[in-house]
């Protein structure tokens, strides 16, 4: 194979959620790993553990499933970037040609106070589902599908919509962000149903339920630094942000 790539690999490793961690440095050649170019990031990662445990080492703990960029799972902080150097792409749709010959690649979890490491690289990522919880749904009775044409929704309002809901709740916006915020996944949620007629009966209860939720689950607040906008895998719009905010405040308004 010629277009074997090596490299090497400064991990996060820590053994549990009150474990210290501290980086571990391992030599792709030393381990005599075969990548190339065409490996994906995350199948990298399987060569490495099928080589750590040949030696009787832990294998690295990570988060993946789907391994096509709609789950939301992976969850790496390559580089200084969450998900990694690659624009608009998720850590498992990234593959090694994106990086040198040589050089050393360091992978860290999500770091946010709202998102508890609970082994490596793996971080409990429950708070979204809690913030879903308290308002990402509608509740109402729509009874059975409407005709196409029952409820007239523009082209633009509904692309708006679809555009909020490719967010894939990985987190990365919490990562990106220096305040470690969910403003941009907690804005992507209450867009996708704000902009529909059947998300408006609840829009104003939704948008202070996720919000609070949020606060006190330990995400920090948003400073509109746009760190989120610009790493989101999905590259959901920051002006879900400014419509989150409309919608909080009309929702205090009518208190
Ligand atoms: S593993 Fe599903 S998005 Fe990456």
């Amino acid at each position: 194979m010629d277009n074997i790539i090596n490299f090497k690999l400064k991990l996060w490793r820590q053994a549990g959620p009150k474990e210290e961690g501290k980086f571990v440095t391992y030599d792709s050649q030393e381990l005599g790993m075969e990548v190339t170019t065409d490996t994906s990031f995350l199948e990298m990662l399987d060569i490495l553990n099928e080589k750590l445990i040949e030696k009787g080492e832990e294998p690295f703990v990570f988060d993946h499933d789907c391994r096509e960029g709609i789950c939301g799972m992976c969850s790496l902080y390559i580089n200084g970037h969450p998900h990694g150097p690659a624009q608009g792409a998720t850590t498992c749709q990234m593959y090694m040609r994106r990086f040198k010959e040589g050089e050393t690649i360091t992978v860290e979890p999500w770091r946010s106070a709202g998102f508890p490491v609970i082994k490596d690289c793996m971080v409990d990522r429950g708070a979204f589902d809690k913030i879903m919880q308290a308002g990402g749904y509608v509740s109402i009775r729509t009874g059975a599908p409407q005709d196409a044409n029952a409820i007239l929704i523009p082209k633009e309002k509904a692309d708006e919509a679809m555009d909020a809901a490719t967010c894939i709740g990985c987190g990365c916006c919490v990562a990106a962000c220096k305040n470690g915020s969910a403003m941009l996944f907690v804005s992507a949620k209450v867009s996708q149903l704000a902009l529909l007629p059947q998300g408006r009966p609840e829009a104003a209860k939704r948008a202070k339920n996720m919000l609070a939720k949020m606060d006190e689950l330990g995400f920090g607040a948003c400073t509109n630094t746009g760190a989120c906008a610009a790493e989101c895998p999905k590259q959901i719009s920051i002006s879900n942000i400014a419509r989150l905010n409309r919608e909080f405040i009309k929702a205090k308004l009518s208190d």
